[in-house]
């Protein structure tokens, strides 16, 4: 595995300032890169500012972060709504909303606001990467960066190529993810590569067990945490990753596969559209206007 040469890595572009692109602008001003953030409206901005402000006082009292290294990290992210932020940028990370035609329009209109040479990079959970940078005028320089959520938390980042994505493009993003101080895996261009390929179908199972009664929110979740050993539920996890997000995925696997298996829970579906998306949404399959969360079922 080549090592690229990353010295010349200095400024990072993060497009979309939801859950995902604040992690991701957390973890790199952290390791002391400039970072300039967009989103569609400056409220998300100033919201997103303020969430990685908390998550980076958390880091400290649990004795991760040096508390003297949190201002300078948060005076070295820059935000604004417009692309021309990205103008000085070496790479940039999308990681707007999972839909491939709202990614597809973002492609065509940030590309002419970015450096010839920088690298553009998609967090998408399971479109493919070859279609998205066929929209784009470098496809070379074009590959996907998955992060896990919560960013600062979860270890892995996926790699994924394109069918264009140079050797170089990869490398480098390899070595810059492994100066995070994360570790990669590399996965094939397949509907949802391999982390949301094994897990979202656990997820949908799960939530077709609620659907037909076969335990209530909470007897699913305290059965795979306790007799599978999972960390958390899968609805607690599904409600957390974004129900929204979860469907979207599903939609990838069984359109990208054919393959009934992956066919979306019509609860699922019935959630999101009446805008129970989890967490961010305060109610999902457990509803978080209180202290604690309160199973719905
Ligand atoms: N939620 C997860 O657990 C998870 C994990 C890994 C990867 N991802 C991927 O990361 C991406 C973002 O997911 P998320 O969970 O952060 O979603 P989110 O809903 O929290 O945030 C999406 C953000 O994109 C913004 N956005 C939408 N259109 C935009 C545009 N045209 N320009 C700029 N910003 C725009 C929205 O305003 C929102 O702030 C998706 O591709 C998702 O599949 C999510």
């Amino acid at each position: 595995m080549a090592e690229a040469d990353i010295t010349d890595i200095k400024s990072i572009g993060v497009l979309g300032a939801g859950q995902m692109g604040a992690g991701i602008a957390q973890v790199f001003s952290l390791a002391g890169y400039d970072v300039k953030l967009t989103d569609i409206s400056e409220e998300t901005l100033a919201e997103s500012l303020k969430t990685i402000e908390h998550h980076m006082k958390r880091q400290v009292a649990k004795g991760r972060v040096n508390p003297d290294d949190v201002s300078s990290a948060l005076a070295r992210i820059e935000t604004g709504t417009s692309y021309s932020l990205f103008r000085d940028c070496d790479v940039v990370i999308e990681a707007a909303t999972e839909n491939e035609e709202l990614k597809r329009e973002i492609f065509k209109e940030l590309c002419p606001a970015l450096k010839a040479d920088a690298i553009l990079c998609s967090n998408t959970s399971s479109i493919s990467i070859t279609r998205l940078a066929s929209v784009t005028d470098r496809p070379a320089k074009f590959m996907g960066m998955h992060f896990m959520n919560p960013v600062p938390v979860m270890q892995l980042v996926e790699l994924i190529r394109g069918i264009a994505t140079e050797e170089s493009t990869f490398d480098t993003i390899r070595t810059l993810t492994q100066a995070l101080g994360k570790t990669t895996a590399s996965a094939e261009d397949f509907p949802a590569f391999i982390v949301n390929r094994v897990l979202l179908p656990m997820i949908n199972e799960a939530v077709y067990t609620l659907y037909e009664g076969v335990g209530s929110v909470d007897a699913i979740d305290t059965a795979m945490r306790l007799g599978a050993n999972h960390p958390m539920g899968p609805l607690e996890l599904a409600d957390f990753i974004g129900l929204d997000t979860c469907l979207a995925i599903m939609s990838v696997l069984y359109e990208g596969l054919a393959d009934t298996k992956y066919r979306p829970c019509p609860l699922l579906v019935k959630y999101v559209e009446a805008g129970w998306v989890g967490q961010k949404a305060g109610r999902g399959f457990y509803d978080y206007s209180g202290d604690t969360p309160v199973p719905t079922r």
